[in-house]
């Protein structure tokens, strides 16, 4: 075991009810690799709706929860509620991982652990704040195609005047936040009342994708990474979902292939992965995403 008191904490988002019944199946089997790194890590389990509590890690830390939906507020609701938790359970708890049951690890947890606490930003080593010298993973970018659409689709202008398009900003909704910006999100009240307002163009509406970014941009640019390491893969993909991975697709080299980037980080996990992915996941667990 590390001897470092630091903790990594795990959240483990179960975003939409349609998959409850999936997840129920999938949780007791993704407790098994965890355990063994159980000591530096802490997971936290959000279901949408009754779900009896899988226990082994998640003993105790299983969060009440309420229903989420797509195209609503309720998953940045989710999100900071899981952050809330984990940031309550213990103080030493200092890495915030939100991924969802279609994450799958791509790499060992004690390869995480390590990965993120080499990962301090040198040119600030003089700084004794932890979270000035470890930055959060989340992308965050400026440009896309759908960035005013998706801006006005609570209504013309009504971001106004705490988010000015100028600030708007998208990425990822999976990331790992460190301490201090855990902290930003679950005490934001400001961007919060606007970010739950529901969405009049639902066709537009992915407010998960952009209050973290936004939010984070605003506060702390130079503290994040802008990099997010959860892969995706939105190749030929149109309709809002990723390219979903089937159990034929699962291989020693998919897993070496999705945790090459092209930025100086790599990633760590990677979705989409449907449930049936799980059996040949396991297969290759040992030989392949565990050993490092
Ligand atoms: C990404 O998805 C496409 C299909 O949408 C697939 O052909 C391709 O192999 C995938 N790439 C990776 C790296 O998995
Ligand atoms: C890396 O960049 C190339 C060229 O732009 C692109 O085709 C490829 O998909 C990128 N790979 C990843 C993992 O983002």
């Amino acid at each position: 075991m590390l001897s470092s008191p630091i903790l990594v904490s795990l959240a483990l988002l179960i975003s939409l009810p349609l998959v409850l019944f999936l997840s129920q199946q999938l949780l007791p089997q993704f407790t098994f690799p965890f355990s063994p790194d159980a000591d530096d890590l802490a997971l936290f389990h959000h279901p949408t709706t009754s779900v009896v509590s899988p226990g082994g890690v998640f003993h105790n830390r299983f969060i009440s929860s309420k229903p989420t939906q797509r195209a609503s507020p309720s998953l940045i609701s989710a999100a900071r509620r899981l952050l809330a938790s984990a940031l309550l359970d213990d103080p030493l708890n200092q890495y915030f991982a939100l991924v969802s049951q279609h994450c799958v690890p791509l790499l060992s947890f004690r390869f995480v652990y390590n990965y993120l606490f080499k990962n301090q930003l040198m040119s600030l080593a003089s700084f004794s704040d932890f979270n000035l010298l470890y930055p959060s993973f989340i992308e965050i970018l400026s440009e896309d195609p759908n960035l005013y659409e998706r801006y006005n689709a609570r209504g013309e202008n009504v971001m106004l005047p705490e988010v000015p398009f100028e600030d708007f900003r998208v990425g990822s909704q999976f990331f790992i936040l460190n301490r201090k910006h855990a902290k930003v999100v679950v005490r934001d009240y400001k961007l919060w009342k606007k970010f739950r307002i529901p969405c009049v163009n639902l066709d537009s509406c992915y407010p998960e994708e952009h209050y973290f970014p936004t939010l984070l941009s605003m506060e702390d640019l130079n503290g994040c990474t802008g990099f997010t390491l959860t892969r995706v893969n939105w190749t030929g993909c149109w309709d809002g979902h990723p390219h979903l991975y089937t159990p034929e697709e699962v291989s020693p080299e998919l897993i070496r292939q999705l945790r090459v980037s092209n930025s100086s980080y790599s990633y760590l996990f990677a979705r989409k992965f449907s449930p049936e992915c799980l059996a040949p996941l396991m297969d290759i667990a040992d030989d392949v995403i565990f050993r490092d």
